[in-house]
């Protein structure tokens, strides 16, 4: 019903760079039981022709990011967080439409990810934004062995994406 505007503040979007790295490592740490190190993000920002990530601000502050690798005609998204604080305020759903945006706009046709079985936060998010369940990779996470949902989504064509572009963006 109430799809923007949930929380006080501009809201934007830019693609990160190395200088981002401290800001979301604070995010990293605070997100997942297997963060990355921030020699994986160098990699990845600076070796990894594949990926793509972005950073969200709001009022200029980073709060969020995700990231995507996008290899022939699929997306494969690596991670994606908010910061705690700004949880639950419709800031995941944004970042992830802006990543699937993204995603279409470069001429991705589908996207998928892999999530821990039991985090059914993320899974509410990705079902919401049209992904469905096609798969379990058995004990994928190393800390505790747990199973990975994989999950799939439809993108729009380039075409029809760039033409709502202009309309998200407050
Ligand atoms: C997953 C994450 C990015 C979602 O971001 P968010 O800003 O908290 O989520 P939003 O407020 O945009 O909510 C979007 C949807 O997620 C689900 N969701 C969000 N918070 C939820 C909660 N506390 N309980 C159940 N579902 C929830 C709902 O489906 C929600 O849609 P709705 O509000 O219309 O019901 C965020 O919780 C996060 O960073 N978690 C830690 C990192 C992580 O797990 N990343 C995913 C790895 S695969």
């Amino acid at each position: 019903m109430e799809e923007s505007n949930q929380f006080p503040g501009e809201l934007s979007f830019r693609l990160m760079t190395i200088e981002d790295i401290p800001d979301v490592m604070v995010i990293e740490h605070e997100s997942f039981t297997l963060p990355w190190t921030q020699e994986a993000f160098r990699n990845e920002l600076t070796n990894n022709h594949f990926a793509k990530y972005m950073i969200m601000e709001l009022d200029g502050k980073p709060i969020g990011y995700a990231g995507m690798w996008t290899i022939m005609d699929e997306a494969h998204i690596t991670n994606i967080a908010v910061r705690e604080a700004y949880r639950g305020r419709k800031l995941g759903e944004r970042l992830l439409d802006e990543l699937m945006r993204t995603a279409a706009y470069v001429g991705m046709k589908r996207i998928t990810l892999e999530v821990r079985v039991s985090n059914t936060v993320a899974q509410g998010l990705y079902e919401k934004k049209g992904f469905t369940p096609s798969g379990i990779r058995k004990g994928y996470y190393s800390d505790n062995h747990e199973d990975a949902l994989i999950m799939w989504a439809d993108l729009p064509s380039a075409e029809s994406s760039a033409g709502e572009e202009g309309s998200e963006q407050e």
